[in-house]
């Protein structure tokens, strides 16, 4: 399995049948690396291949998700063809054939929220706190969100979140659908039973009946996945995320009132 040296940011662990994969850069809040993404995806891709794995588990290390992309990759080198790591983590997550059980405590931002939409049971912390700030960044959304949140919440509970970039509780998550359930006890043991509960069932009807679920909405999520990446590509080369990723590191209010 890649990714065990104890001083990455992402560890991949197998327990029993399920793989475990936990983002752990406290200094940033968890906040996502190209080299994160790329191991990321590389330990779904192993997943995928190797017949051991009935399941798989994300969590983030010290009572955070994540962050969400890191705002500094971002601003120094943003990417320039959807050939990128965050691309490719998000499409081995869209096309994940085995289960994806999600853990989440404390903030899950940007891609931290919109990962999950893509995983089959998430579970949340009532310190869970979400938010979808592409917006406020000056980019647009991303993980096919744009497609999948105004669906499960209408358009005008999906623009809450999506144009005004609302923080959100885990029982709000949870009222529209985002999560499965907010767990009061250890939420990462919770989860990890529930994998292991998935990964004790007949795995072809698992895979089966998983598929079935996605298939109406797999080529709109492809074609959302595709605009949307073509757009934020775009937005992360403009003046507005300029401002606004200045902003997040002077630790100040973006200004956007000269723009037209
Ligand atoms: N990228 C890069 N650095 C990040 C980061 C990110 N996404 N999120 C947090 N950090 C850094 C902060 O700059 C800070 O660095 P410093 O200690 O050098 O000042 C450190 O991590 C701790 O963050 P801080 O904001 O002080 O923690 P907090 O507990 O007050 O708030 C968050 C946590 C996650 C709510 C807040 O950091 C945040 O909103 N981060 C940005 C999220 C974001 O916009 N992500 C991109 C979505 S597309």
């Amino acid at each position: 399995m890649p990714a065990n040296d104890p001083s990455s940011d992402l560890h991949v662990a197998r327990l029993g049948p399920v793989l475990e994969i936990c983002f752990d850069r406290p200094k940033r809040k968890n906040a996502l690396t190209q080299e994160m993404y790329r191991l990321a995806a590389e330990a779904l891709a192993e997943a995928e291949s190797d017949p051991a794995v009935r399941a798989v588990l994300f969590s983030g290390a010290g009572g955070v998700f994540t962050s969400g992309n890191d705002l500094q990759d971002f601003a120094q080198s943003p990417p320039t063809s959807p050939d990128t790591p965050v691309l490719r983590f998000l499409q081995a997550l869209v096309g994940a054939r085995k289960p994806l059980v999600a853990a989440v405590e404390g903030p899950a931002v940007g891609i931290g929220t919109t990962m999950l939409l893509h995983c089959d049971l998430v579970y949340a912390a009532p310190s869970a706190r979400f938010r979808l700030p592409f917006v406020n960044l000056g980019l647009c959304p991303e993980g096919a969100s744009s497609l999948l949140l105004p669906r499960m919440m209408g358009h005008a509970r999906a623009a809450e979140l999506l144009l005004l970039g609302a923080a959100f509780s885990a029982a709000h998550a949870h009222e529209v659908g985002i999560v499965t359930a907010v767990v009061e006890d250890d939420v990462v043991a919770h989860a990890r039973a529930r994998a292991g509960d998935l990964a004790a069932l007949a795995p072809a009807a698992v895979r089966a009946s998983k598929e079935l679920m996605k298939r109406a909405d797999a080529g709109a999520v492809e074609e959302a996945l595709r605009s949307e990446a073509e757009v934020f590509l775009a937005r992360l080369r403009s003046p507005e995320a300029a401002e606004a990723f200045k902003a997040f590191f002077e630790r100040r209010e973006p200004d956007f009132s000269t723009f037209s």
